[in-house]
């Protein structure tokens, strides 16, 4: 029986569905499609309506994850997972995700037209809710499915006070029904996962594709300056208490300790509410995202960041609050879907080449539950993501469309 194949211009195809489900954003003329929001749920039902077409059972779960199955003959066949997210970052590109979501489905539509049965189900997830943008409760989507979900997390609260429990609810879910989400330990074969590198390892080397080695570890933190307001024209300089200064000299110190080979810092955003030009800022929010594909790393990085946020809130007389919002444990690939997914690379005639992620990704929640790997693919634009700047080819979205056909048809349950 041949195996079954996809069409020369599967690639294209693929770029012309992300621009299809990109037409959805909250914010006309750029890409932001955030957790449960119109145009969230706009690009639910065509992902769903996508996974139909392509004979696909399907189903939106409690939390907005939208899955696609092709079950095998063999009674009881364990499940591979392959998913990634479809929620974005604010002005995002349109393959962030959603890359790994079109493959998948080109690659499961072409089992189920060329009625190619697999000796175990295959599921394919879209998760709802990845990127942490809108309630800064990063992973809801896979962390429901791989049964680490924290209940804590449906009072996370968003910039209007809606909690995550009033999103799900708004949208019809039954935040009740999340704990059914999960799948059990014994039932999962696998987890893959096709995503854009998001850097320019593979530009620069020419290589369309490279196999994910390993995923850097994340820990992300809601920091707050309490200082105290004064009048700007007033209160001599030595007698502040500046929340937002106090702030500043965190953030270059960040900057300054997380310049090391191996470990990134970034404050990605930073608040001062109620300000106004002629006050002296009474407090400041922002965030801190530390990462390293070294645990250890990563956390004398965030001792050191703790212990200098002290040293300053004594000198400058301000208060530092910091709350903890995600801590992801660097994740090693498997080394059997590896080289799974290097023979698939060879036969595809791609040299394998093996780098770290320095993203985090949906595939680190299944960690500790079953075998991960990742395929990666090649961004130009010097490899810029979380940008509208993002791009890829339609040639080497078709490859990597193939590799995953390649490694559902050969992976041995
Ligand atoms: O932040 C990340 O690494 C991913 O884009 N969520
Ligand atoms: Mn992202
Ligand atoms: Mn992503």
């Amino acid at each position: 029986m041949t195996p079954p194949s996809l069409p020369p211009d599967c690639g294209k195809r693929i770029l012309a569905l992300a621009d299809q489900l990109a037409a959805f954003t909250e914010t006309p003329g750029e890409l932001t499609c955030t957790y449960l929001s119109p145009a969230h749920r706009r690009v639910a039902a065509e992902i769903m309506a996508l996974m139909k077409d392509a004979g696909l059972t399907t189903e939106i779960d409690a939390v907005g994850n939208v899955v696609g199955r092709y079950k095998s003959p063999a009674a009881g066949g364990k499940i591979l997972i392959v998913g990634s997210h479809y929620d974005t970052v604010r002005n995002a590109g349109k393959y962030d995700g959603r890359l790994g979501i079109l493959t998948g489905l080109l690659a499961a539509e072409a089992l189920v037209r060329q009625r190619h049965p697999l000796p175990y189900d295959l599921e394919l997830i879209a998760f709802s809710e990845e990127e942490g943008v809108r309630f800064s409760s990063p992973y809801i989507g896979s962390l429901t499915v791989a049964g680490c979900f924290d209940p804590a997390t449906l009072e996370r609260q968003d910039a209007n006070g809606s909690s995550v429990a009033d999103a799900i609810r708004g949208a019809g879910f039954d935040p009740g029904a999340i704990p059914r989400i999960a799948r059990a330990k014994e039932q999962l074969l696998g987890y893959l996962e096709v995503h854009i590198e998001q850097g320019p390892v593979l530009l620069n080397e020419g290589l369309p594709a490279g196999i994910v080695s390993s995923i850097a570890g994340n820990v992300r933190f809601a920091v707050t300056v309490e200082g105290e307001a004064g009048h700007a024209g007033t209160v001599p300089m030595g007698a502040r208490h500046d929340a937002l200064a106090a702030a500043a000299e965190i953030v270059l110190f960040v900057e300054r300790r997380c310049t090391q080979p191996g470990l990134v810092g970034t404050v990605g955003r930073l608040d001062v509410p109620n300000s106004a030009i002629n006050v002296i800022p009474r407090r400041c929010e922002f965030t801190l995202d530390v990462r390293s594909g070294d645990d250890a790393v990563r956390d004398a990085a965030v001792a050191d960041i703790a212990a200098e946020m002290e040293r300053i809130a004594k000198r400058r007389g301000v208060s530092i609050k910091t709350k903890e919002l995600l801590r992801a444990p660097a994740v090693p690939c498997s080394p059997r879907l590896q080289d799974t997914l290097a023979a698939a690379c060879t036969r595809a005639e791609i040299t394998p080449r093996y780098l770290p992620s320095g993203a985090g990704h949906d595939a680190v929640m299944f960690d500790g539950l079953t075998e991960v790997a990742m395929l990666f693919v090649r961004c130009g634009n010097g490899g810029v993501s979380h940008s509208p700047r993002e791009t890829i080819t339609a040639d080497d979205a078709g490859i990597a469309a193939r590799v995953l056909l390649d490694v559902l048809l050969n992976l041995k349950p």
